[in-house]
Formats: structure tokens, C-alpha cells, sequence
């Protein structure tokens, strides 16, 4: 349609264009995961852990990620205590990021409050990474399984969400990777807290 240039309306041809780039974004993260996943799966799976700054490369995903946010009404904010360098393996900590806040726009999507904060901060031997956001937020029988891999919560044929499941389960192997964990917390008033630890000294 928009190759033969059929769509004659302006807003109309932005709007296709935007949709295209959006899934064509959401199949490569797709495409990532299952990668990454395969890797771990077969023992594959290589990290290079470096000594950096964490809050700049968690800046630079959150810069590259506010776009697609604010297309769904969302604004990440950043709130960056970590001080110290530490050794994390970039390449996952991006994931990491990337899987926490793409979490965020989906399922707070119905929230009034729709700030996600991308927060890093330290907590004896660990930095921690949370991302916060406002919406329905994890029931607590739900907090170990959606860590499992293909784990969705809900019924397939009511979930107005798409989805492999595999985000979460990568964002724990991430985090054992880095001597760390994963776990949930509940937001004030409401919403979901991901909290990710990295150990300081691998
Ligand atoms: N921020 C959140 N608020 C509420 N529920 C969440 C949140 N993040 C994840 N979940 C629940 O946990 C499930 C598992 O999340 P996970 O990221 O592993 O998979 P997915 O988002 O369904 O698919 P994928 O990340 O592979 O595209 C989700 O299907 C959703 O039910
Ligand atoms: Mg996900």
C-alpha cells in the first residue's frame, strides 16, 4: 500500500509507518530473546564483564526507549544514585532494561499514573537496578512463576497483550550471572517494582 503510494493522506501514512517501525522493533527484541535464550539453553551463552559507569548505560537505553513510551502515553524517568563503578556485562544489562520497561508500557498501559522510573542505587554488596511502574502490578502467587520461562499470567484467548513469556526468565538468568537476583515489590500507592541485583565484586 504505502510502496505504490496509495495511502494519500499524510497522518495516516505516518501512523502505517509508525506501526511498521514499532513491530519491526518489537520482532528484533523478540528475536534477541529467543537467541539469548537458546544460548543459556545450550551452555552458549558468553559474558564480558567490564568495570563501568551502570547509570550511563542505563541512560543511554532509557534515551533510545522514551520515544516508544511516550507513543503509549508513558514518561521513564531516571533516578540514578548508584556511585560506584561495577563489573556488568553491558550487552545484558541492556536487556535487562529493555525487557523491564517494555513490561512497564504493556501492563501499566491502563494506569493514570503512567510514569515508569528507571531507577539504580546501592545496597551493601549489591547496585540495584528497579524499574517502577503504576499499573495492576503482580499478585503475590504469581511472583515466583512469571520468572519461568513461556510463563504468562492470565488465559491466552482474554490477554489483550502479546507476548513469548521469555523476558523475565532472562532478566533472572542475567541477574544470576551477575552473582545477583531478581524480585518483585509493590509500588506505593500501586504498580510493580523489579528489582534487579548485581553483585559489586564478581
Ligand atoms: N510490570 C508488570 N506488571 C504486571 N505484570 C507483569 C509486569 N511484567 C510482567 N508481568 C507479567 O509477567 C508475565 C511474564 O513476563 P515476561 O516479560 O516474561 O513475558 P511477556 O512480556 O509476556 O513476553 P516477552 O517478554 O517474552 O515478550 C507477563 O505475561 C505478565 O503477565
Ligand atoms: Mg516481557
Amino acid at each position: 500500500m504505502l510502496e505504490k503510494n496509495w495511502v494519500k493522506n499524510d497522518g495516516k501514512r505516518q501512523e502505517y509507518y509508525s506501526n511498521m517501525r514499532q513491530e519491526s522493533e518489537r520482532l528484533s527484541r523478540l528475536i534477541e530473546n529467543v537467541l539469548d535464550f537458546s544460548r543459556i539453553q545450550r551452555g552458549r551463552k558468553k559474558y564480558n564483564f567490564q568495570l563501568g559507569d551502570i547509570n550511563a548505560c542505563l541512560g543511554g537505553i532509557v534515551d533510545m526507549l522514551s520515544p516508544y513510551a511516550a507513543q503509549h502515553g508513558f514518561t521513564l524517568v531516571k533516578d540514578f544514585a548508584a556511585r560506584e563503578s561495577v563489573p556488568f556485562d553491558r550487552d545484558a544489562v541492556m536487556q535487562i532494561a529493555i525487557n523491564l520497561i517494555d513490561n512497564a508500557v504493556k501492563y501499566a498501559r491502563g494506569a493514570e499514573d503512567r510514569t515508569i522510573t528507571i531507577r539504580t542505587l546501592p545496597q551493601g554488596r549489591y547496585v540495584l537496578i528497579e524499574v517502577e511502574d503504576h499499573g495492576p502490578g503482580v499478585p503475590h502467587n504469581q511472583r515466583q512463576k512469571i520468572f519461568e520461562e513461556f510463563y504468562r499470567i492470565g488465559e491466552e484467548s482474554r490477554r489483550e497483550t502479546t507476548g513469548t513469556g521469555l523476558g523475565l526468565a532472562l532478566v533472572k538468568k542475567f541477574a544470576q550471572a551477575h552473582r545477583g537476583f531478581v524480585e518483585i515489590a509493590t509500588a506505593k500507592p500501586s504498580g510493580a517494582i523489579f528489582r534487579v541485583a548485581l553483585q559489586k565484586a564478581l
